[in-house]
């Protein structure tokens, strides 16, 4: 099957903006690599982490950085999405998440997982948790997260925690009500916009990592300023115009993509 016109129109042999990518092709500037490195530090310092940022800003495309960073021999990461759940069955996806087998009751639940906990650390492999949306998480496991990451009469660091979500999640951990779990995260972190430059570099790699030989020859300057403006330079804005304006403009049979392409999809997008 050959691939669609806008593609062969830019010499792209897959769609330049798709979430599909291998954890080898992220774009990581120094700005998140500095992100990447203090997760990284903390989950081998065995400390909890947490990352905020804006919908579709990076976040966790971040994880995956961090996946690819630490160690397969001495770290075991759990990735958890489903933060909608109440406490049982929020351990109960943790349980799955982990290979074992999940327990009728809360308590043997819980006890199965800090079991396991246990069990790596004697082997010398440290878990993280890493709860992604945890905007979303609802109170009752927010109040016994802290629980879940105390070992020994609390002086054992045998766990990870690393909550992922948006903004909110921050001033909600601040609240009284979450100190006690808010006092034990030390290593705290933003993930920020994209500024111009950002954006620019951005758009070329991922244009690279499709198959052209340059990433930079499509948008002209002012389309460019104007695409990074409209999308607050947020990585999945900028996937969804970037891609609606090569569609555009091989409909157009154009080679470059100027300004008025760019505000021509942004009329017809809500980014406007
Ligand atoms: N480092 C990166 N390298 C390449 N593409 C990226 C990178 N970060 C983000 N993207 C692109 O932006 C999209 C959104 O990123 P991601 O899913 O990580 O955002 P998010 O902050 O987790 O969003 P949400 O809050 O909605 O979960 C990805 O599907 C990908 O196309
Ligand atoms: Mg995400």
């Amino acid at each position: 099957m050959s691939a669609p016109q806008w593609l062969r129109a830019f010499d792209l042999h897959r769609p330049p903006f798709s979430k599909e990518l291998g954890d080898d092709e992220l774009w990581v500037p120094s700005s998140r690599e500095r992100v990447v490195d203090a997760i990284v530090e903390a989950c081998q310092e065995r400390g909890h982490v947490l990352l905020t940022g804006e919908p579709g800003v990076g976040k966790t495309c971040v994880l995956r950085a961090v996946r690819r960073r630490l160690p397969d021999a001495g770290f075991r990461l759990t990735y958890c999405h489903n933060a909608t759940l109440g406490r049982r069955d929020f351990y109960r996806q943790l349980c799955l998440a982990l290979g074992l087998s999940p327990k009728a009751t809360a308590a043997a639940v819980f006890c199965g997982i800090t079991q396991h906990v246990r069990e790596l650390s004697t082997e010398r492999v440290h878990p993280a948790f890493l709860l992604d949306e945890a905007h979303l998480l609802q109170q009752q496991v927010l109040d016994h997260l802290h629980i879940l990451a105390n070992y020994d009469w609390d002086s054992a660091a045998l766990l990870s925690l690393v909550l992922v979500g948006l903004p909110e999640l921050d001033q909600r951990l601040r609240l009284s009500r979450n100190r006690s779990l808010w006092s034990r995260i030390h290593t705290r972190v933003h993930l920020g916009d994209a500024n111009p430059e950002d954006t620019a570099e951005y758009l070329h790699q991922r244009l690279v990592g499709a198959g052209r030989s340059k990433g930079n020859d499509i948008f002209d300057s002012d389309a460019l300023a104007l695409l990074h403006e409209a999308t607050d330079g947020r990585l999945r804005n900028i996937d969804r115009a970037a891609t609606d304006a090569l569609k555009a403009a091989a409909r157009r049979k154009l080679k470059r993509i100027d300004r008025a392409i760019i505000q021509r999809i942004l009329r017809e997008d809500d980014l406007d």
